[in-house]
């Protein structure tokens, strides 16, 4: 097994492509006397002389010519790896992982399809789960990205918020509020509430909000779905907080009406959130970048 070291073959192919230990020191940014003693070096390890001097210029011995076949051979197969290296950092062949609160899947599985349009290589995982399993798995460090309403204080995360989340009140189309102006706050109190699992975004912030206005409606039922919140309003039993962007198909179907509460919409927002620690890959980098750049105009 020959020694040598790729710092002597970068030094013998600049020797031997400027048939000049000094234009080699130039190229290189060494001195000259460096150059010939990591020439000798590998000469000692091969065992035959690689140049040769007559007069003022050298020669490539035979052993020369084939140590500068091998040495650019090694160096095109060290920039062919650097390459694939290149790739899979980059665009090309990445992977994502983010995860997706359930009532954002409604706009970011669309928002993700132009993405991989862009990026047909990218391998996608995403899992959609609801706010407080978002913030579980950001605390183990298992995801790049995430889609979340905005994050507490204190976990150590990046957010940047891209988009609007309005909340409002959907009820079935023939409910005795519908079309009625400012409904007072007050008012809600007298019907039943359909509401997401505890753990939700959307839950906690209609919450916050009602007990801000000293409002306490009744629950009517527990779901852990939009959809199947969807379907109870629409059965007519009961009426439902939710993010507009769940029930924008119902509302132009009118399998929906959106109720005129004083106060409503809840103004929330999305925002894409990452562990500060965390070093984003070019591909999630990429994502973050698209999503931001959607701007507030998608609600
Ligand atoms: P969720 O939405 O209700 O699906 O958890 C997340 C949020 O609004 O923060």
């Amino acid at each position: 097994m020959l020694h040598l070291t790729l710092r002597q073959l970068q030094v013998f192919e600049a020797v031997a492509h400027h048939l000049s230990y000094s234009r080699a020191a130039r190229e290189l940014h060494l001195s000259q006397p460096a150059v010939s003693m990591q020439v000798k070096l590998l000469e000692e390890s091969i065992g035959l002389p690689l140049f040769e001097q007559l007069g003022k210029k050298i020669f490539m011995t035979e052993a020369g010519r084939e140590m500068f076949h091998y040495s650019k051979a090694i160096a095109e197969q060290l920039r062919e790896a650097e390459a694939v290296f290149e790739q899979m950092k980059g665009l090309d062949r990445g992977e994502l992982k983010i995860a997706v609160a359930s009532t954002a899947n409604y706009f970011a599985t669309q928002l993700l399809a132009h993405f991989c349009q862009a990026h047909p290589q990218v391998v996608v995982h995403l899992d959609v789960t609801n706010r407080a399993d978002l913030l579980k798995q950001l605390e183990q460090n298992a995801l790049d990205l995430v889609v979340m309403g905005q994050p507490p204080e204190g976990h150590d995360l990046v957010a940047e918020s891209f988009m609007e989340n309005p909340l409002v009140v959907i009820s079935a189309p023939n409910h005795a509020l519908v079309g009625v102006p400012q409904i007072p706050v007050e008012r809600l109190a007298e019907e039943a509430l359909i509401v997401r699992e505890a753990g939700s975004g959307t839950r906690s912030a209609s919450e916050r909000f009602f007990q801000r206005h000293g409002v306490a409606p009744r629950t009517g039922l527990v779901m852990n779905t939009n959809e199947a919140i969807k379907q109870a309003v629409q059965a007519g039993m009961g009426l439902a907080v939710v993010s507009l962007h769940t029930v924008s198909l119902e509302l132009q179907a009118g399998r929906l009406a959106v109720l005129d509460v004083v106060d409503f919409p809840i103004r929330r927002h999305w925002f894409v959130v990452h562990r500060r620690d965390k070093r984003l890959s070019a591909v999630a980098l990429a994502f973050k970048q698209f999503l931001l750049a959607q701007g507030s105009g998608a609600v």
